[in-house]
């Protein structure tokens, strides 16, 4: 199973220590702002354990990114395939933060660290990312790792309740674009 190290962070497998953290920034409204609602106990542990199968199973993921120095699980950083419902395929980066770690620069940090291993170690012709039209702060962090949005692929994601966080909009980074920093 792998796990990434930058100057900062250490992307790694889930443990039973990052659950309630986990569970913690999912009951947080601002963490959650762009996504359908807060997440329960269990919902939380279950979607982390999910997550520890996946890296388990193919050895990358969604994985939890924890502060090298002073050890304390942050949330979560990664790749994954994107869900058969949406209409388009291919593998996405994602992040979700606790508050107290925004504006150190640890999403795009531990992003840069995913895209790494998506082009060097998956060999992927192309990585890309999803989001609501809202949340801004997501998409900056796709501009900061170099990805850049084509307004013909803006979509209403299916996996989010009829409202104002369904029109979504997607980054690209194909391969031949992406400069390792
Ligand atoms: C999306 C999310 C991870 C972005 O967090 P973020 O803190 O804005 O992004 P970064 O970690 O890349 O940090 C960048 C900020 O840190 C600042 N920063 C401070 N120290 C820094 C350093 N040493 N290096 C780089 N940036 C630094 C940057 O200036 C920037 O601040 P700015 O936005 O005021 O310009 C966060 O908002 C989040 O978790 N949201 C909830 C979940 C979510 O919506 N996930 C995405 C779903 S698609």
């Amino acid at each position: 199973m792998s796990e990434l190290r930058t100057e900062r962070l250490l992307l790694r497998g889930w443990r039973e220590s990052d659950l309630a953290p986990w569970a913690a920034m999912n009951a947080d409204p601002e963490v959650r702002r762009y996504f359908p609602g807060v997440l329960t106990r269990e919902q939380a542990d279950a979607s982390a354990a999910r997550f520890q199968a996946e890296i388990h199973r193919r050895g990358w993921g969604w994985w939890a990114v924890e502060v090298i120095d002073s050890g304390e699980f942050i949330g979560f950083t990664g790749l994954d395939a994107v869900e058969d419902v949406m209409p388009f395929t291919g593998v996405e980066a994602g992040w979700r933060l606790a508050r107290s770690a925004w504006g150190h620069g640890y999403a795009t940090e531990a992003a840069r660290a995913a895209l790494e291993f998506g082009f060097d170690t998956l060999a992927l012709p192309e990585i890309l990312a999803v989001t609501s039209v809202t949340n801004v702060p997501s998409q900056a962090v796709m501009r900061r790792i170099g990805m850049t949005r084509d307004r013909a692929d803006d979509f209403d994601d299916p996996t989010m309740p009829l409202g104002p966080l369904r029109p979504s909009v997607v980054y690209r980074l194909p391969r031949g674009r992406y400069q390792r920093t």
